[in-house]
């Protein structure tokens, strides 16, 4: 078999089209390591959306004029653009939405209200961001389906011995997990999952947010049924977000929001729904975004998702090695091969929000918070984490810098 060489990627030249990065804080540029929260944003992406509304817009799927047949060419190719990105079969089976959070409610609530009940199932994991945890609790409760969580280990993976234990208390109809957690990296085994899922008759939800801006992603290969990404996190703008759902599902499933543009007829007895993916897109969609968006992928395909996961895997190693040298500081998490570009750790004694403080003084920009995870913050016996997150414009001096602002925190409260 051939093996393909990943390129390397050039992250001092790719600084170069971030604006934010040129900008000093106090005399420096910020160090900016919150990635996993928002991603900052190249020019080619700003450029496309200033250009699209200084010469495209209109509003989409509505009018027969020149400039409207634009808008509609430009958001029908983002959509485009997001199922080669992620491999779907069809870009019908694309739909935006405003972001992951949205994208798995509709599923939560479009699916779960129709296909859950009494002696159902509904699992996640004790990983979980809020956003695929707290929707299919709210919807198992509402339908009298069981919520059950699958446990981590010591090291921040999913313990997968307990599925048969699970599978024994009733009929699994949902398993919902992220590809790689926002809060520890793990990158958990999805393809596994997703196997025992259908094995259970369920259906495989993945919350690829924290994912798809890192590495590469195919929903074909996954098996999936339904995945949520946004674009906030991948260089594109905030706003706007997608779900990837297998058609026969989408097909079944009622739809979410109800207005304009999602029916076919509509009369004083009856709405029809109009053909995927419109029937999940009432109202005006986010049209300058969707088309930042494709800028977005555009910009992360030139330089390859391969090459990006290899140099955040780098980072992370460098960041772990860092990191030990200070015997005051604890980090979570699994072991750099199955982790992704994030690590985090709390300093002996001293909040989060303290640490985070006086790095900001220093220039380094880290978060600090439970990070929308709270289940696992309970789990690993802490209210908080610092977080640093990593992305391809990150760089080895920006560790150093974070390193040497934790001594000063140590120095300052320690
Ligand atoms: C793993 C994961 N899932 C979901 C979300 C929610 O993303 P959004 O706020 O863009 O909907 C985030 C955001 O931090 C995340 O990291």
């Amino acid at each position: 078999m051939a093996v393909t060489a990943i390129a390397k990627l050039d992250a001092e030249r790719l600084r170069a089209d971030f604006p934010y990065l040129e900008e000093l804080q106090n005399g420096v540029p910020v160090a900016f390591l919150d990635s996993a929260a928002s991603s900052q944003k190249p020019r080619q992406v700003l450029d496309a959306m200033t250009d699209f509304y200084s010469h495209s817009y209109a509003n989409v799927h509505r009018g027969v004029y020149r400039l409207a047949e634009r808008a509609t060419d430009a958001y029908e190719g983002a959509r485009v653009k997001v199922a080669e990105f992620v491999n779907a079969p069809s870009e019908r089976e694309v739909i935006f939405t405003r972001q992951a959070t949205e994208a798995l409610n509709l599923v939560a609530y479009a699916w779960g209200l129709d296909n859950l009940g009494p002696g159902d199932l509904v699992v996640v994991s004790e990983l979980e961001h809020h956003s695929n945890f707290v929707p299919w609790q709210y919807i198992a409760g509402r339908t009298g389906a069981e919520f059950r969580t699958i446990p981590i280990d010591e090291a921040g993976e999913l313990q997968l011995e307990v599925l048969a234990g699970i599978a024994a208390e009733g009929q699994v109809k949902v398993v919902a997990t992220g590809l790689v957690s926002n809060t520890l990296g793990t990158v958990n085994p999805v393809e596994k999952l997703t196997a025992w899922a259908h094995e259970q008759g369920a259906i495989m939800v993945v919350d690829a947010a924290q994912a798809a801006p890192h590495r590469p992603i195919d929903v074909q290969a996954l098996g999936c049924d339904f995945l949520a990404i946004s674009a906030h996190k991948m260089c594109g703008p905030s706003g706007v977000g997608a779900l990837w759902g297998r058609r026969e599902l989408l097909e079944q499933m009622s739809p979410f929001n109800l207005g304009g543009h999602m029916i076919r007829t509509v009369t004083a007895v009856e709405t029809t729904w109009g053909q995927l993916p419109y029937k999940f897109e009432a109202g005006t969609g986010p049209i300058a975004e969707a088309v930042g968006f494709g800028a977005a992928i555009d910009y992360l395909s030139s330089i390859g998702l391969d090459a990006i996961e290899r140099h955040e895997h780098e980072l992370t190693e460098y960041a772990l090695t860092r990191l030990a040298e200070l015997d005051w500081i604890e980090t979570y998490g699994p072991p750099v091969a199955r982790r992704a570009g994030i690590v985090s750790f709390n300093v002996d004694g001293i909040h989060p929000h303290d640490v985070c403080q006086i790095l900001d003084w220093e220039g380094v920009a880290i978060r600090g918070g439970h990070h929308c995870t709270q289940p696992l913050m309970h789990r690993l016996g802490v209210i908080a984490t610092n977080r640093a997150s990593f992305y391809l414009y990150t760089v080895p001096e920006e560790i150093d810098r974070l390193v040497a602002g934790l001594e000063k925190v140590k120095k300052s409260l320690g």
